[in-house]
């Protein structure tokens, strides 16, 4: 049991990075040099996706512009024999790789956007990456931990992590068997509760592989936190019909939709940089 399909739901607004988000996608913004949505894709790959679906609104057609071919720069290229250049301009996903895009009309909730892959996901487990919520995992990707768990337990995965008590509303938050294990099976989970009223600390992190009978739970939901459908409350609903795993991911997660994990993805990056990370090293230590 593998999974083919990654749905990238990518119409948010972006509105906490302001006013670098007010033209460029939030998911375009670099790592160093390379735009999260990038690491996004080599994550699902990795995973064994083969069918990147991004779900997109009028707003973010420079991601679909992103895994396009660029002729003019191409040829240039080509013809100056930059071949380290021209493959990092050309070769961004492997040639077995098909990208998909969805347009999400109304920004309605992630669940909503996540519905609005149903067409081309059909029928088969899925995975989701929420490329803001960048994971910085030096040995395997995140989702491909996630995709193994699922092929040995048939259950759909939720990546989880420890939250402080006084940021449980910025996140989905679940109850399990086993907190502390890498893998437990979820009882309950709950969008963004207040931390007086959160049911625990364990918070539900951008990676998700999902039974396909999500769909139509999701189609039934009433909006929920925030006037949104959510897709906390799809998989609320999807507890009761199967085993839904908290699994505790192996790197760092950064939230790259706030200034402070923005900054700490990219200096994460740059310090393990093969041509540059001594200099960063060096020049971080001067400037502190
Ligand atoms: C979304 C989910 C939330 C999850 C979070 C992780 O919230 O709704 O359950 O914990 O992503 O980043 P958002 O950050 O889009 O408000």
């Amino acid at each position: 049991m593998s999974i083919r399909k990654v749905v990238f739901p990518v119409a948010g607004l972006g509105t906490r990075l302001l006013p670098a988000s007010k033209v460029i996608a939030k998911e375009m913004l670099p790592i160093v040099d390379k735009p999260l949505i990038q690491f996004a894709a080599e994550e699902a790959i990795e995973a064994g996706a083969d069918t990147l679906i991004f779900v997109i609104n009028r707003n973010k057609r420079q991601i679909a512009d992103h895994f396009d071919a660029v002729f003019e720069l191409e040829t240039k290229l080509a013809a100056q024999g930059k071949e380290l250049l021209l493959a990092a301009a050309r070769d961004l996903l492997p040639p077995h790789v098909s990208c998909v895009f969805v347009t999400q009309k109304e920004a309605l909730g992630l669940g909503h956007a996540v519905l609005c892959a149903r067409p081309v996901v059909g029928n088969e487990p899925f995975g989701v990456i929420l490329p803001d919520d960048f994971i910085y995992s030096p040995e395997r990707g995140a989702l491909a931990q996630m995709a193994q768990q699922y092929a040995l337990s048939g259950a759909s995965q939720i990546a989880v992590e420890d939250v402080p008590r006084e940021k449980t509303a910025n996140y989905g938050i679940v109850t399990s068997d086993a907190p502390e294990q890498i893998v437990s099976r979820i009882s309950a989970i709950v969008e963004k509760p207040k931390p007086e009223l959160a049911p625990s600390t364990l918070g539900v992190v951008g990676r998700y592989i999902l039974d396909a009978r999500i769909f139509s739970l999701l189609e039934e939901l009433p909006p929920g936190a925030g006037g949104e459908i959510q897709l906390t409350d799809g998989i609320a609903a999807l507890l009761k019909l199967q085993t839904v795993q908290a699994f505790r991911f192996a790197g760092t997660r950064y939230d790259c939709g706030t200034k402070l994990g923005y900054v700490q993805a990219i200096a994460r990056v740059a310090l393990d940089d093969p041509l540059i990370g001594e200099q960063v090293r060096a020049a971080l230590k001067q400037l502190v």
